[in-house]
């Protein structure tokens, strides 16, 4: 079925240049592009894009580093696009993610506190609504 998904590209990939690479493989893949921007996000926004991680160890640094610089919010429609586009971005760690992937070509492992792994992607239907009602007012 057609679905949406939220894509980011977090701010480690905006500052290495690698969004029009990212925007590139969905497009390859044959999934449409319906709005885009570029996005400075405030506090309030990340705490609710990650509230199921609020109490983790890894969720103040993963807020501060989202605050860190740009990111490039997508929404991206197709068939199956949620599990395509996760499919598309590789495994969390960005050093075992399989190459092909966007992180294993691409992420690297800075053995910091938090993943720096380039790109976000809703995880289920009820994720993809809920973040692209964030993302997208
Ligand atoms: P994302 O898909 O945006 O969802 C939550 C983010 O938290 C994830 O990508 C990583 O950037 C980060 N993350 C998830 N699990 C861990 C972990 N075990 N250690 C460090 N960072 C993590």
């Amino acid at each position: 079925a057609v679905e949406e998904t939220l894509v980011l590209v977090k701010p480690d990939g905006v500052a290495r240049n690698l969004t029009g690479e990212i925007l590139r493989r969905i497009e390859a893949k044959g999934y449409s592009l319906v709005d885009i921007r570029l996005v400075q996000p405030d506090r309030s926004l990340l705490a609710k894009h990650y509230e199921e991680h609020e109490g983790k160890p890894f969720y103040e640094p993963l807020v501060e580093f989202m605050l860190s610089g740009s990111i490039v919010a997508i929404r991206v429609a197709g068939d199956r696009v949620i599990e395509g586009f996760r499919s598309l971005a590789g495994t969390t760690d960005p050093t075992t993610a399989a190459p092909g992937t966007i992180r294993g070509d691409f992420g690297r492992d800075w053995g910091l506190k938090v993943q720096q792994n380039l790109v976000h992607g809703s995880d289920s239907p009820e994720s993809a609504a809920r973040e692209l009602s964030l993302w997208f007012k």
